[in-house]
């Protein structure tokens, strides 16, 4: 599904350079449930967009099913990014003025998809989220947790390849977190692949895979058996 082969990410402040990615390497299957986890300023969020293409590594390659994604243009890279990926981040960026279920639409915006389609696929995604009965309902009178399940929903209406969560609990309390772990989880036993980046050493542990650490900006392998520690 993904191959990056030692990728780099090099960061020019002034006469301060920050390796924020250093050298990885790494290989993700499809259907897999892999998690990165690292402290603060570790290079996750960094790598995460270097996958979605929004920015490219300073160094090496980086390998999907579309091709190398390094040597893409900004458009191609856009194509893949929109075909291939969903995104879910610590906060849930949804449009305050929409509902729900347009929320949701707007993740199959530009994919031409009528809009019929667009209303009928959301309504089925919100509903498979256990949102069924919120799809008139503002972000503002949705719990953080429900929020977050909206934003899912969007990340997933175009049924993306891969989804990369960053961080996605870090604004819920633990019950809220709890869920989305849960539905992470479960989302990846029906054939999503899945890439969590978090600090929390212990969020998803019970479904991922498997769990590598990051440390300024350097991947190092870790088993999940002793991911608690
Ligand atoms: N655009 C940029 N310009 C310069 N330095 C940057 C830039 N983006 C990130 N960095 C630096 O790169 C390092 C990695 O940042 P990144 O956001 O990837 O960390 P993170 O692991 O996601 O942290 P957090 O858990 O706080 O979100 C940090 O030291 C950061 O200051
Ligand atoms: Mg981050």
């Amino acid at each position: 599904m993904l191959e990056l082969d030692s990728i780099s990410m090099l960061y020019h402040l002034g006469a301060q350079e920050v390796r924020a990615v250093d050298s990885v390497s790494l290989s993700v299957p499809q259907g897999e449930y892999l998690r990165i986890v690292g402290a603060s300023g570790s290079g996750k969020s960094t790598l995460l967009n270097l996958i979605a293409g929004m920015e490219r590594p300073t160094e090496g390659r980086i390998l999907t099913p579309e091709g190398d994604l390094t040597v893409m243009n900004r458009k191609q890279a856009a194509k893949w990014r929109a075909r291939s990926i969903g995104m879910v981040f610590q906060a849930f960026h949804l449009v305050p003025h929409r509902t729900a279920l347009m929320n949701v639409e707007l993740g199959l915006l530009f994919h031409g998809v009528g809009r019929k389609e667009r209303l009928q696929r959301a309504g089925e995604i919100l509903e498979k989220l256990g949102l069924g009965d919120r799809l008139n309902h503002r972000p503002a009178d949705l719990s953080g947790g429900e929020q977050q399940r909206v934003a899912l929903a969007r990340a997933l209406v175009k049924q993306p390849a891969l989804l990369l969560a960053d961080e996605p609990t870090g604004n819920l309390d633990r019950d809220n977190a709890r869920e989305i772990e849960t539905l992470l989880g479960r989302l990846n036993s029906e054939g999503l692949t899945v890439l969590l980046v978090t600090h929390d050493a212990t969020l998803g542990e019970q479904h991922a895979g498997r769990t590598v650490r990051m440390e300024y900006g350097r991947m190092t392998a870790m088993g999940s058996a002793t991911a608690s520690v």
